[in-house]
């Protein structure tokens, strides 16, 4: 009995001087509490703003806003095509850009019968440095360019250590994700600042904003 005395005794003892750590902790618990709130109420924001309450008004006339041609790039598969699908939805006429012209045609016929808009295919390389830009440039002249996606990303075959990249594939990534982009946009720009109107969408990736061990050149490019 006399034992059990003395472990109440040493257990109130320990209690009493634990308090301030536990108040402290306590704090250090409803600082990070709160954090978490705020931050989970802003992203349910965001998301209610970016994809429901657009729903919920009437659609913005993209033609009327922006003009009438879309130009994606690296569009005839995943997020491109899906790009391309859906502006189309909303009518306006579609240029498509990816190295496949058997891709780009069948695409582009089917975006045209479907959607009723005008189409129109370009065959190239953003992966060949300076290369695609003159023929790109030239289809794009006296074509009233609304929106630009800068869509074309290519990745790691799997993750890596950077310095087991080889220089091809990190030409290749620097070439195909980050000089299309500002190329692009070099060739589309001054016709949109002209008609004080126009749209671009630069498309990125999660690995841009957060540490991305062995992804590190495509987390830089994106
Ligand atoms: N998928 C994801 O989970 C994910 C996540 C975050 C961000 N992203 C970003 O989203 C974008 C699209 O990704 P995705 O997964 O939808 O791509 P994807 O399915 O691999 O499609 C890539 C498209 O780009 C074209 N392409 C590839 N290399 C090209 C080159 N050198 N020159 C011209 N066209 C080329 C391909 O067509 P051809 O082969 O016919 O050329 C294809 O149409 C990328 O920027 C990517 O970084 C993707």
């Amino acid at each position: 009995m006399a034992a059990v005395d003395r472990f109440h005794l040493l257990y109130r003892e320990i209690s009493r001087s634990c308090s301030v750590y536990l108040e402290t902790l306590a704090l250090v618990g409803a600082w990070y509490a709160v954090r978490k709130c705020t931050s989970l109420a802003m992203d349910t924001y965001s998301m209610l703003r970016l994809h429901l309450i657009p729903k919920l008004g009437s659609k913005v006339d993209l033609v009327k806003q922006y003009g009438k041609w879309a130009v994606i790039t690296g569009s005839t598969d995943g997020i491109g095509k899906a790009y391309a699908e859906e502006l189309a939805k909303r009518g306006v006429n579609i240029i498509l850009i990816s190295r496949n012209k058997e891709k780009l045609e069948a695409l582009s016929k089917t975006i045209s019968e479907t959607y009723e808009v005008e189409t129109l295919f370009i065959v190239a390389d953003f992966s060949k440095g300076r290369e695609p830009y003159p023929a790109i440039k030239e289809a794009l002249k006296d074509r009233e360019i609304g929106i630009l996606v800068n869509n074309v990303g290519i990745f790691y075959s799997y993750p890596d250590y950077f310095t087991n990249l080889s220089e091809d594939i990190l030409w290749d990534m620097i070439n195909v994700n980050i000089t299309s982009a500002n190329m692009m946009t070099r060739i589309v720009l001054p016709g949109m600042v002209e008609k004080k109107r126009g749209a671009i969408v630069n498309v990125s990736s999660a690995s841009c904003c957060q540490p991305t061990p062995m992804l590190t050149a495509y987390g830089a490019s994106k």
